[in-house]
């Protein structure tokens, strides 16, 4: 227990978080291209708040949170998304009295009690983004491209864009009810779940897994069958911004999302070879959601991808990450009076930006060089006793195995210009 993390969770060492850096700088500069500022939350809140955000018959709430009260017997949850608190946020802070709409971005670990596998964990990292203030189609249109755009720039290829609409409040009544009409006969062949959503959420029979329901739900009317005219125009609006732009998608009637807040679009990100998580990012819009966590009706529009699932799939497609940085310099000594030098000449390099290292186990001068592969630097600088007297050291470019003495003084400026 106490040499091993928590089951579905992960450490991430230098050697793999070089990756992770890497994504973050890529949704970084994607975010400010896009005029998305960053939001950060707490990772806990109020519980309070994803029972009304995210909605008490979804798998999230009923299931899967880390729940806990602290010392002041106040009930806590370790966020499960990060759509509610970005919400919470935006209302506390009375963000809406700025220049509408609000485009916010995050990035940081959500938790959710799921069976553990290849691509699911308990605690995952998400990198969402949130619209609030505009019902424009362009704006579902414009998420849907950025995301896009950003597995564009990381590389990965073969993925599929599944969009569908669930409509508004009045469609979803109308969708509940001829649904219901359509699955009553059928309800004793239906899985226990599906029988259990029937009254609770009856639209979630439409994406279960299970072959029997899939089978029984053929022809189940779907969300996009319901659609009112407004909802109906506007899910037509974003489908042509989408098509004006040559971007591909399937329109899957039977995408519902597993979260209760999402009202017209809908989408979904598939890859198609990391296996049965294959959903790399999805979301939404969600026009009532402001309101129902507190504050003035606002329409409201966002994603999230899992990064590690992103990681995964690059991994899977080949996908090239950027070389780490060249080390500079390794210093080496050869005697106790060479180890006061190096301290200082290393203070003076790293302060000039230079990266640089040195023994600290009082190795044999051999063993310091082996040691200073492992840094792969571009030079070597060996300081020795007979050498510090004289005022110079030795220079070696670890690349054509070339060597030189140098003033020790003029180090710097030696290496500045080398390498
Ligand atoms: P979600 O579909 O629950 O949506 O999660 C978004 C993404 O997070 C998934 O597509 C998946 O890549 C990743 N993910 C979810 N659960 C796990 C897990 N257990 N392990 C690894 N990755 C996971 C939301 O969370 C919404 N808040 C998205 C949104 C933002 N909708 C509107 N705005």
């Amino acid at each position: 227990m106490l040499t091993s993390a928590p089951r579905g969770t992960n450490d991430f060492l230098p050697g793999e978080v070089e990756k992770w850096q890497y994504l973050e700088k890529v949704i970084r500069e994607i975010c400010s291209q896009y005029g998305y500022g960053e939001i950060r939350t707490p990772i806990f809140e109020h519980t309070e708040l994803f029972h009304r955000g995210v909605g008490d018959t979804t798998d999230i709430v009923e299931k899967e949170m880390y729940t806990f009260e602290d010392r002041g017997e106040r009930s806590l949850t370790l966020r499960p998304e990060g759509t509610a608190s970005t919400v919470r946020a935006f209302i506390q802070h009375k963000v809406y009295a700025q220049p509408q709409p609000t485009k916010l971005f995050y990035i940081g670990p959500m938790f959710r009690y799921d069976r553990p596998q290849a691509g699911r964990y308990r605690q995952f990292h998400q990198f969402g983004i949130e619209v609030f203030g505009s019902n424009d189609p362009a704006v579902d249109a414009e998420v849907i491209v950025m995301a896009l755009d950003f597995y564009d720039r990381l590389g990965l290829t073969d993925l599929e864009v599944h969009i569908n609409s669930v409509g508004c409040p009045k469609c979803r009544l109308d969708h509940r009810k001829t649904l219901q009409e359509h699955l009553r006969p059928k309800m004793a062949e239906l899985c226990s779940l599906c029988q259990s959503r029937f009254e609770r959420n009856p639209m979630r029979v439409l994406d279960c897994k299970n072959p029997k329901c899939q089978e029984l739900t053929v022809e189940a009317p779907t969300t996009t069958k319901c659609l009112c005219p407004e909802c109906l125009e506007h899910f037509e609006a974003v489908k042509k911004y989408l098509d004006s732009i040559g971007i591909k998608y399937v329109v899957n009637e039977r995408l519902v999302r597993g979260l209760d807040y999402y009202t017209n679009t809908a989408f979904e990100i598939v890859a198609r070879d990391i296996g049965a998580q294959s959903s790399i990012g999805g979301g939404g819009r969600y026009n009532g959601l402001i309101e129902q966590c507190g504050g003035q009706p606002t329409p409201g529009i966002g994603w999230a991808m899992g990064l590690e699932r992103i990681l995964l799939t690059m991994e899977k497609q080949g996908c090239k990450f950027p070389e780490a940085p060249p080390f500079d310099v390794f210093v080496a000594t050869i005697g106790d009076v060479a180890k006061d030098a190096a301290f200082q000449l290393l203070a003076k390099l790293r302060k000039a930006g230079l990266a640089a290292e040195k023994d600290y186990l009082g190795r044999s001068l051999k063993a310091q060089m082996k040691y200073a592969d492992k840094f792969k630097a571009g030079f070597t600088v060996i300081i020795g006793e007979d050498e510090l007297n004289r005022g110079v050291v030795m220079v070696r470019n670890m690349a054509g195995g070339s060597q030189e003495e140098v003033a020790l003084d003029k180090v710097l400026e030696y290496l500045k210009e080398k390498r």
